[in-house]
């Protein structure tokens, strides 16, 4: 079947899978793909399919109204994937109004311009909304987040984005716009922006670099390959029910400094270093602010609903991920070169 499918944040980390899998499963969907290339944006993360026909960029914030308006007019959206975001937990403590600004405003305003673009016609239209488990809070040793968990949100990222969370659902509840949100774990893979903890380290290693650990490195994380993330949001797109939310998770739980210790016995091995070489790097660092302590996703209902299942080990998962740092040496060097040296000094000390 035709569609026009709007992905918002599509140049970004998750945003490029999901861009890549739209695309190419489905050759009868055009996929506009709207983004502002913030530093988290990178149009070399989706050079493969950047010639396709059913593929168009269009450099845009999504807080421009009438620009997305007019978007909207010129291609009749079927569907929207809202991936734009900003996502990164350590800048929301820096500068918490950024993240207001595009995490709230803008998916207000995405909301708005569907609404109205649809004009109350509502048949075969769908918002999806991408969302995180960091609205749910933080947990102790036990327990595991489900779509029943009342929000909680403890950083700036998580209550913008727990805030987006909720105005998609005030649309539904409200208007009955058609939505769907899910609330995904925490991601790795290719293409991961090195700010976060993993591809972070990754570098870090390559570099011979201290691997910054926060705290004691005992906070746990559920970790889910991006691929897997991007299979769900296909899934849920095509199967899920309107005005539901699904959890999706690897069941996957690792403590950041045993995540740590793999990954150095892992490159290595692949760098042909002495084993124990990378552990050397590992340095405890003042904790992050408000650092939440564990989270764990229970994907049970997208599990016996939709049949969805992580199709990769961690090990494994990792082991790709670790190969594809490696194989594009070039994309790290570019996107770690100019603003990320300031933000990285800023972050770590030089
Ligand atoms: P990312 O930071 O890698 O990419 C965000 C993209 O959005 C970038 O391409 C950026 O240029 C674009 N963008 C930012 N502000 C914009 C604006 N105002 N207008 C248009 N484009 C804009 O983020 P990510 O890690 O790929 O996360 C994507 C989504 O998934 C986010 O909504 C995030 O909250 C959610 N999520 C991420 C994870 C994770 O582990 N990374 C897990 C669960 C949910
Ligand atoms: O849970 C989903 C969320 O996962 C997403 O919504 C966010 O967009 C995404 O960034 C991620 O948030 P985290 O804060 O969990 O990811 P990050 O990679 O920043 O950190 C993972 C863990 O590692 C966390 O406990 C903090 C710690 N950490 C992180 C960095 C960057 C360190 O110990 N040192 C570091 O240098």
């Amino acid at each position: 079947m035709k569609k026009n499918i709007l992905i918002t944040g599509g140049a970004g980390f998750i945003g490029s899978h999901l861009t890549r899998l739209f695309v190419n499963k489905y050759p009868d969907y055009q996929i506009i793909n709207l983004d502002k290339l913030t530093y988290a944006g990178n149009l070399e993360n989706l050079k493969d399919i950047e010639d396709k026909p059913n593929y168009t960029f269009v450099k845009g914030d999504i807080e421009d109204m009438d620009f997305v308006k007019k978007l909207f007019t010129k291609y009749n959206f079927d569907g929207v994937l809202h991936c734009a975001a900003e996502s990164h937990v350590d800048r929301s403590i820096n500068d918490p109004l950024a993240f207001v600004r595009t995490n709230v405003l803008g998916t207000v305003s995405l909301l708005q311009v569907a609404k109205d673009g649809w004009k109350d016609n509502y048949d075969d239209k769908l918002f999806y909304h991408i969302s995180t488990d960091e609205v749910y809070g933080s947990l102790d040793e036990k327990g595991f987040f489900t779509e029943e968990t009342a929000y909680d949100p403890r950083s700036p990222y998580s209550a913008s984005k727990a805030s987006s969370d909720h105005f998609v659902k005030a649309f539904y509840h409200t208007y009955r716009l058609p939505v769907i949100v899910s609330n995904c774990s925490n991601n790795y893979g290719p293409y991961h922006f090195p700010e976060k903890l993993i591809p972070l380290c990754i570098n870090n290693i390559i570099h011979n670099k201290p691997l910054p650990i926060y705290g004691k490195g005992l906070n746990v994380r559920d970790w889910l390959f991006v691929e897997d993330h991007v299979r769900a949001i296909d899934a849920i797109f095509h199967k899920g029910k309107i005005g539901e939310t699904y959890n999706i998770g690897g069941h996957n739980e690792w403590k950041n400094i045993d995540i740590i210790k793999e990954l150095c016995r892992q490159m290595d091995e692949k760098l042909n270093r002495e084993k124990g070489t990378s552990e050397k790097l590992i340095t405890f660092v003042k904790d992050r602010l408000g650092h939440d302590l564990r989270y764990a996703i229970d994907a049970t209902k997208l599990e016996n609903e939709l049949g969805w299942h992580p199709s990769l080990q961690f090990e494994e998962g990792l082991s790709k991920t670790i190969d594809w740092y490696l194989n594009n040496k070039e994309w790290l060097n570019d996107v770690t070169s100019g603003a990320y040296m300031k933000y990285y000094e800023q972050q770590y000390g030089k």
